[in-house]
């Protein structure tokens, strides 16, 4: 489709300006002390979609951080595109290890350095791009909608209650998120499944006050040498999670179908050389790729307690903490695991601590249906586009809303990311490439108009 290729060459240099502008915005969820920036790249957002086209825009209010939502509606009777995607971004903490400041975007290597280049803004906004060019081109052969939240880095939760409440104006025939990954820029692929997760925080209390760690030092509990040592037993020396019950709803892949997932090409090599590790860990009798996609895992997201300022100073704490996540396969359950965790972790904990595990969001794990006509347009989109069929994966990360849209709206969705492992989501120096940038404007809007075909055809 000549229009695509030309539309995106002509106008990419104002479709990268726009996007810096976007990622200028610090919209941290998780930090109540960006609330107003939330709110301002909500409203930019919402500005952005009237510029682009839809019939109305609106910024809904929740508990927390608010919604977007906008549609363009042509026919009732043609197939109706849902889009999702998140304007929230993760904390740039820690701040010392960007090259440049996280809020002010800079282009290097052909790609965009900012917060929230690659997850989500860079890739939600090329939706917004692809439907402008659909309506500037006249050729947007269905209805949008547009569904965009500020709080899926802290879990969906204001999302899951308005979808709840707001099936009917939520219905479509597919959504369509790019908030995942391709193998690389010249092995296009489709996630096609997340995990799911748990996610709690651990407080370990010994002595009822810090104490100096000479006058007690070897006679009272340490709260943060319990706290490792706990945390410690919860794998064994084969990557297994010990807590009871853990693996007990976990779906077995088959031979089969490990087979099929082993045809992704990997290389441990260069895994390893990329993130200057000398060896990988994990659950034994299982690959690398397996470790992140199939199966379960439990990892400490952060611990803390005592002191961690310059110099020493020598005293043990009174208490300890630690953030862990549970990421989960197909028939595990998120509340289930929490309660199992909570049970174990109490029941570990030796008699001179106290211990307190309190739950935080979690998500259900997911598989996707690849048997009907969207995966069919999204793969003949990047064929197109690409020049190669994707690959079928799993995704090791999780998108908590996606199996309660499956849930509540009965609505299939499809995982059409653009990043690369190399765009250092969740961390310092995040990227989104100019190359996938543009690539996904226009294999969307390829999407859409073999979508519209194909449901004609049906
Ligand atoms: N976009 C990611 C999820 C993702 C990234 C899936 C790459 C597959 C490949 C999303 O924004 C994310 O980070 N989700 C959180 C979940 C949440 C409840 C905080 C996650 O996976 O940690
Ligand atoms: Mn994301
Ligand atoms: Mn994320």
């Amino acid at each position: 489709m000549k229009q695509v290729k030309e539309y995106v060459n002509a106008n990419k240099q104002r479709f990268i300006d726009e996007l810096i502008e976007l990622l200028s915005i610090p919209s941290v969820s998780a930090d109540p002390a960006y609330k107003k920036d939330v709110a301002r790249t909500a409203e930019w957002v919402k500005k952005s979609l009237l510029d682009a086209g839809v019939d109305k825009a609106e910024v809904i209010p929740t508990a927390f951080h608010p919604i977007v939502y906008g549609e363009k509606i042509i026919d009732k009777k043609l197939p109706t595109v849902m889009v999702y995607g998140h304007y929230d971004v993760q904390p740039p903490d820690p701040l010392d290890l960007w090259t440049s400041p996280p809020f002010k975007p800079v282009i290097k290597n052909g790609k965009i350095y900012a917060r929230g280049a690659c997850d989500d803004k860079g890739q939600m906004y090329m939706h917004v791009k692809a439907f402008e060019l659909m309506m500037r081109n006249k050729m947007l052969p269905c209805n949008v909608k547009f569904l965009i939240e500020g709080e899926e880095e802290v879990g969906s939760e204001s999302l899951g209650v308005f979808v709840k409440k707001n099936k009917a104006k939520l219905q479509s025939d597919v959504i369509l998120i790019s908030d995942t990954d391709i193998i690389a820029n010249d092995i296009p692929s489709i996630n096609v499944g997340l995990r799911g997760l748990s996610y709690v925080q651990v407080e370990v209390t010994g002595p009822n006050r810090d104490l100096h760690s000479g006058v007690y030092g070897g006679a009272v509990p340490n709260p943060i040498n319990i706290l490792c040592e706990m945390i410690a037993s919860l794998k064994d020396k084969d990557g297994h999670i010990t807590i009871p019950g853990f693996y007990k709803d976990v779906n077995k892949v088959s031979d089969k179908d490990r087979k099929e997932l082993a045809r992704a090409p990997f290389s441990l090599k260069e895994y390893k050389k990329d993130l200057g590790i000398d060896d990988v860990i994990g659950e034994k009798g299982y690959t690398t790729p397996e470790r992140t996609s199939i199966r379960p895992t439990l990892d400490v997201n952060g611990i803390w307690g005592g002191y961690t300022g310059e110099g020493s100073k020598t005293v043990i704490a009174s208490k300890a903490y630690a953030k862990i996540s549970m990421r989960l396969v197909p028939n595990q359950s998120p509340d289930k695991t929490i309660a199992l965790f909570t049970k174990h972790f109490t029941k570990i904990a030796p008699k001179s601590v106290k211990v307190k595990v309190i739950p935080f969001h979690g998500g259900d794990p997911l598989l996707l249906d690849t048997k009907f006509v969207g995966y069919a347009a999204a793969e003949k989109a990047m064929i197109t586009s690409f020049g190669k069929k994707p690959i079928p994966v799993r995704g090791g990360g999780s998108i908590p809303i996606v199996a309660l849209f499956k849930k509540e709206l009965k609505t299939d969705s499809i995982l059409f990311g653009f990043g690369l492992n190399s765009d250092n989501i969740h961390s310092p120096n995040e990227s989104y490439g100019i190359f996938n940038y543009l690539k996904g404007i226009e294999t969307i809007s390829l999407f859409h108009q073999y979508y519209a075909e194909m449901r004609k055809k049906k």
